[in-house]
């Protein structure tokens, strides 16, 4: 490093008193706040700003003179600083003494809201059921989208020959065929076809399969069938599955459920009514609907578990019985918030979710 020539104590004073003024003149002569910062970096840049530069020839004071050319620099760098400080009020930027502070400003005005990100509608009834139905004693299971045809349809008591089967109503998948005769080409396999889940009856058979009564289980899931997107209708849609299989389950077990369950999420008044019906996979089957806005509206299916059901997964039909019951989730969720089109819900749109 180059020895720097000796600076006296005194000179070193001096240098420091005039940069001071020198400052000071240059603060009051500023008359925006674009002239304020130049004159801060001019003195207080903290690369080459004057200050600094001074600061630097320290190094060549003599020994003996260091603390008081310290302690002269500290004062001088505090009153220069506070000469900015002022000018900077004046000149009306105030606050964190930044000349350079967007002048269009204005913090009387309201700050930018956070958005708060919310469950999406369908979740938040899902979450509802789940827990009403947790109240009546039903544990919540899961089950695969995509079902084989054991589960979907055969344990469920729906033949070969049903029409519920038919390529028509359902999403089959086309899997790689396992004869091997062209496997770059996939190809329904129609003895043994994969689909995506018409209905969550589906996880009744995957929780009696693994299970021994007494089963209290409810599950709430997507179901797919290619009906064409309307006002009540939609590829994609959600069910609620109840069942409870235990000795002397009756039918008056399942009316008491599903009173009590359409009135804790309608309302206590609501009136409820069952009539019969027809489901592969119950016998004896209803059909609940309630009283809403001067009509009977649907409500789900269920009946007494069959006893081929029962036998498909290993159940003794004489020594237990059963209900079930499945109900479109999307209807209840439009019902209660007044959706007038179930393909609101699915749009993905933020002015419409954010209502909920
Ligand atoms: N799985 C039927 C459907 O998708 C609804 C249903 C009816 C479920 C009767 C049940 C039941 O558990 O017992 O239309």
């Amino acid at each position: 490093m180059p020895t720097a020539e000796p600076v006296t104590l005194e000179q070193f004073i001096a240098d420091l008193d005039a940069l001071q003024q020198q400052a000071s003149d240059a603060f009051a002569a500023a008359t925006d706040a674009e002239q304020l910062d130049k004159a801060r970096v001019e003195f207080l840049g903290a690369k080459k700003g004057k200050l600094k530069l001074i600061q630097k020839s320290m190094g060549a004071v003599p020994n003996e003179g260091k603390r008081d050319a310290g302690q002269k620099l500290n004062a001088v760098k505090q009153a220069i600083q506070q000469g900015f400080d002022s000018a900077n009020e004046r000149l009306g930027a105030g606050g964190g003494g930044d000349a350079k502070r967007d002048k269009t400003f204005d913090s009387t005005l309201p700050g930018k809201r956070f958005r708060i990100g919310k469950l999406h509608p369908i979740t938040q009834t899902i979450n509802e059921l789940k827990d009403i139905m947790g109240r009546l004693g039903f544990t919540p299971a899961d089950g695969p989208e995509i079902e084989d045809d054991w589960h979907n349809f055969e344990a469920l008591n729906i033949p070969k020959v049903h029409p519920a089967r038919d390529p028509l109503d359902n999403f089959y998948l086309s899997v790689a065929s396992k004869t091997g005769a062209n496997d770059s080409v996939p190809e329904l396999n129609v003895d043994s076809p994969l689909l995506m889940r018409s209905q969550t009856s589906t996880v009744q058979i995957r929780v009696m399969e693994n299970r021994q009564p007494p089963v209290r289980i409810v599950s709430l899931g997507r179901v797919y069938r290619p009906d064409t997107a309307d006002w009540s209708h939609y590829p994609m849609f959600h069910q609620i599955e109840g069942l409870m299989v235990d000795q002397k389950v009756t039918l008056a077990d399942l009316k008491t459920v599903i009173k009590l369950f359409a009135t804790s999420y309608l309302g206590n008044d609501v009136p409820v009514r069952i009539r019969p019906s027809f489901f592969p996979f119950t016998e004896p089957s209803v059909e609940a609907d309630y009283y809403w806005d001067g009509k009977w509206v649907e409500f789900g299916g269920a009946g007494m578990v069959d006893p081929n059901v029962l036998r498909h997964v290993g159940y003794d039909p004489d020594k237990v019985s059963g209900f079930a019951f499945g109900l479109g989730i999307e209807r209840l969720c439009m019902i209660r918030h007044q959706i007038t089109d179930i393909r609101y819900l699915f749009t993905n749109d933020v002015r419409f979710l954010r209502q909920f």
